[in-house]
């Protein structure tokens, strides 16, 4: 039988700036064979994160850079179809470092399984109950340590983790305010996500706007994007407040970072607490994360969108929508078709 072609982009640049086409190269090369231990999955659903321009830089963050030459790193979800590990078979589902090609020979130890549960999507188990999920779960819940009456505040507010966030803070009994950079997106948080209020960050004045939103200050603040946003946050923080840092992304694609936020000062002032967090941190704990999940998901609490391109050809274009704010919700890039049910 002829090797199965495996289709894949590599990365062959540092990009400089955003992704540009020319840091990556489409490859078309045989599947080698599966040894003891290791496991073929037919990815599904490539998951496009931030936190990849960082992966694609020559400096190492929580992991080493992508090697130059090797398959661009990225999370999926996909169908194992051979397996010769004993705790998968052909038909399982599993989540992990795929990679952005259509399949992925990997080590068993490197995947997780999970049992779909047939009344939820598929979509459901990248843009969820995945490491998106937990990142929003454990970053506000043990590190926001938010109580109900509270505020809090989230920026990136229409994005994957920010829109779990403001509706993890609501089920928790907070005012949630969310910050996102378009009108639309503001819609979509207040009429269908619940947030008490909206900061379209593009358009009005955020410093002002929070002062007035939130009176009595800020208690738990959720950031996502950095920047000027995280700058007028803290100019605005209630006395112990806690404020999560989970992403900037609006400083990923800079050469040299900016100047450190004006405020900073009121951490001390007003006795604030500032932490950071990697979710990979808590991947031992993942299902503490995803059984409140699953339930809120299911009891409608939860609500999630997603943002599909189709075809893994279109990775390299896809994953810039994630820095212009094109998209709203989870983005996603569909690499094959999901089996019958
Ligand atoms: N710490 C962890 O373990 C962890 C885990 C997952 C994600 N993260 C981080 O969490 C953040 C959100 O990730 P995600 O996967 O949920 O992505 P996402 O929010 O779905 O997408 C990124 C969003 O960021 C906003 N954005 C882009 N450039 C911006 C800028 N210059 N200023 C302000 N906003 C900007 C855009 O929305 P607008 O239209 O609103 O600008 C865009 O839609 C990222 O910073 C990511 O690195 C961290």
């Amino acid at each position: 039988m002829p090797a199965m072609i495996n289709r894949a982009w590599k990365l062959v640049a540092r990009p400089e700036g955003a992704f540009k086409p020319a840091d990556f190269q489409w490859t078309e090369e045989a599947l080698p064979e599966l040894v003891d231990g290791q496991v073929l999955v037919r990815q599904i659903y490539l998951s496009m994160d931030p936190a990849s321009r960082g992966w694609a830089g020559s400096s190492p963050t929580y992991m080493p850079p992508v090697a130059l030459g090797s398959v661009m790193r990225g999370f999926g979800l996909g169908l194992v179809e051979d397996s010769r590990h004993q705790g998968f078979k052909p038909g399982d589902y599993v989540q992990g470092l795929l990679g952005w090609q259509t399949h992925a020979v990997v080590d068993g130890q490197a995947i997780t399984r999970f049992d779909r549960d047939p009344a939820l999507p598929l979509e459901a188990y990248i843009a969820v109950l995945s490491h998106i999920g937990a990142a929003a779960y454990f970053g506000l819940l043990e590190i926001g340590k938010p109580k109900a009456g509270e505020t809090l505040v989230v920026s990136g507010a229409a994005g994957a983790v920010g829109s779990l966030v403001g509706q993890i803070g609501k089920i928790v009994g907070c005012r949630v305010v969310g910050i996102a950079g378009s009108d639309e997106k503001c819609a979509w948080l207040k009429d269908g996500l619940g947030f008490d209020a909206t900061v379209n960050y593009k358009r009005e004045a955020v410093l002002s706007r929070l002062r007035r939103l939130c009176p009595g200050g800020i208690d738990v603040h959720f950031e996502n994007v950095g920047g000027q946003v995280l700058d007028a946050a803290l100019a605005c923080i209630a006395v112990r407040a806690r404020i999560v840092l989970c992403g900037f992304i609006s400083q990923y694609n800079d050469f040299v970072p900016p100047p450190g936020p004006r405020f900073l000062g009121n951490v001390l002032i007003r006795r604030a607490r500032m932490e950071g967090f990697v979710v990979i941190d808590y991947e031992d704990r993942y299902r503490e994360a995803m059984g409140p999940l699953a339930r809120w998901l299911a009891e409608g609490q939860l609500r999630y969108r997603t943002d599909v391109v189709d075809g893994l050809e279109q990775a390299p274009a896809a994953v810039n929508r994630l820095f212009d704010g094109a998209n709203i919700g989870k983005l996603l890039v569909r690499v094959s078709d999901e089996p019958s049910r």
